[in-house]
């Protein structure tokens, strides 16, 4: 039980919250959520208007600075992005040092957090420029960082970025290209991944964000933060759960499964939940779910991919939708729920779902660290707890236990 009379005298009100399911941490203009109508906002444009008329280096641009940018803007920010890719030749060697089995993702948690030792030396956090520069090393690397953990995890030689290409063909070129051969990129590949790329790009105060502001409210340098927020993606509950969908899709193999799937996983004892499904804001359709559903269709048809998984995803949709557990508990398919289906028909393996993800959300991560250091009222994070130890006693010797 907590002595109100002993908190400190600014702390106004102290609450329990585990998961702050109702407690804001911070105020910020970057991404607007209402879960109850399934909207969802960067700097106030609607997902489905971004979805389809933007690019995800633009909206990168406009998560950052808050505005849309204009033509000389916008090719001044592709440009500085585009010359900033490379990677500096050392990090071949801190690469060579994982396992050959590695998940991409462990990687990518090293290899991120190792940029500060390449970059934050010369990093002065008071100064805008540097802060800027920082976001942009971060929004350029990270293709070219997942590309080579992803060809190293296969064996590959890496690929240097080729600086003509646009980012999103440029990250496909770096990592898809088969030595010696020339690789024809189909453009509904691209701009598939451009379009989930744009969908997983922020979103408000979800784990993985609040995690980097949590590191960034330390005054930790942003390549730090931006490790821990991939760390944090990694769980099957967050960003994981691309990976954890197509699994389970696989698992139960066949539309006439979906019904022992549903309910399995309504049996809490089970320990099975369906993954892509459920969202803590989210008591409606998620809108990034409703624009890949529709989206996956399009590009399977277009690429020419016949995929049996889709129709278990569509089935067992109609099946959990339709099931009073599931609608009592407003549960809806999430962003992940489809996207896996998209990854697998341009033919990025089911490990890098969630370095899919990363990339896409370094825009956002970057974008609220940027806000985060210009806050007057930002503090460092520091979680209070009900305690439920033991109450004061005395060591004992260890010959008296
Ligand atoms: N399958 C079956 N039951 C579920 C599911 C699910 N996917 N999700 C939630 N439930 C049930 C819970 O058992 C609980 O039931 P109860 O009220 O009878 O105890 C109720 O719905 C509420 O669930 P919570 O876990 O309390 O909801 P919370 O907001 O904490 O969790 C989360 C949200 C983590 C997304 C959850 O729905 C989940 O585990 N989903 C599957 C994983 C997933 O798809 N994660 C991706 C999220 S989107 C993203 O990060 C990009």
């Amino acid at each position: 039980c907590i002595d109100i009379a002993k908190l400190p005298k600014e702390t106004g009100c102290f609450t329990y919250d585990p998961g702050f399911t109702a407690t804001a941490a911070c105020k910020s203009a970057v991404t607007y959520i209402d879960g109850d109508a399934g909207v969802l906002l960067y700097r106030g444009y609607p997902i489905e208007q971004l979805a389809n008329n933007s690019s995800f280096l633009e909206v990168a641009y406009l998560l950052m600075h808050g505005e849309l940018p204009n033509k000389t803007e916008f090719e001044s920010f592709e440009h500085e992005v585009t010359h900033h890719t490379m990677m500096h030749e050392a990090f071949r060697t801190f690469l060579y040092g994982f396992r050959h089995d590695a998940h991409p993702m462990a990687m990518m948690v090293g290899m991120l957090g190792s940029m500060a030792s390449f970059y934050h030396g010369s990093l002065d956090l008071e100064d805008a420029e540097q802060r800027r520069l920082a976001a942009i090393r971060l929004i350029a690397k990270v293709p070219t960082i997942a590309a080579a953990c992803y060809r190293y995890s296969i064996g590959w030689p890496i690929r240097y970025p080729k600086n003509n290409l646009e980012y999103t063909t440029r990250f496909l070129h770096m990592m898809k290209e088969v030595p010696s051969e020339p690789l024809e990129l189909s453009p509904t590949a691209a701009k598939a991944l451009d379009l989930l790329f744009i969908l997983h790009a922020d979103h408000e105060q979800n784990a993985s964000t609040s995690t980097v502001r949590l590191v960034g409210s330390t005054g930790a340098n942003p390549y730090a933060c931006v490790a821990a927020g991939v760390a944090a993606l990694w769980g099957p509950a967050h960003g994981g759960a691309n990976e954890a969908v197509l699994k389970m899709l696989e698992e139960i193999g066949r539309p006439e499964h979906v019904g022992a799937a549903v309910e399995k996983a309504k049996n809490k004892e089970s320990g099975f939940r369906l993954m892509g499904f459920g969202h803590r804001v989210y008591k409606n359709f998620d809108p990034r779910a409703k624009i890949i559903r529709e989206m996956t269709h399009k590009v399977l048809g277009e690429l020419g991919v016949n995929d049996p998984l889709l129709d278990v995803a569509v089935k067992l949709e109609e099946a959990a939708l339709k099931d009073d557990y599931f609608v009592q508990r407003k549960l809806y398919p999430n962003v992940d729920f489809y996207s896996g289906i998209i990854y697998k028909a341009l033919g990025i393996p089911t490990e890098m779902f969630t370095v899919m993800f990363a990339i896409a959300r370094t825009a956002g991560w970057v974008s609220h660290w940027l806000e985060q250091q210009t806050d007057p009222e930002a503090k460092i994070g520091r979680p209070r707890q009900i305690y439920t130890g033991y109450a004061e006693r005395d060591y004992k010797a260890l010959d008296k236990r």
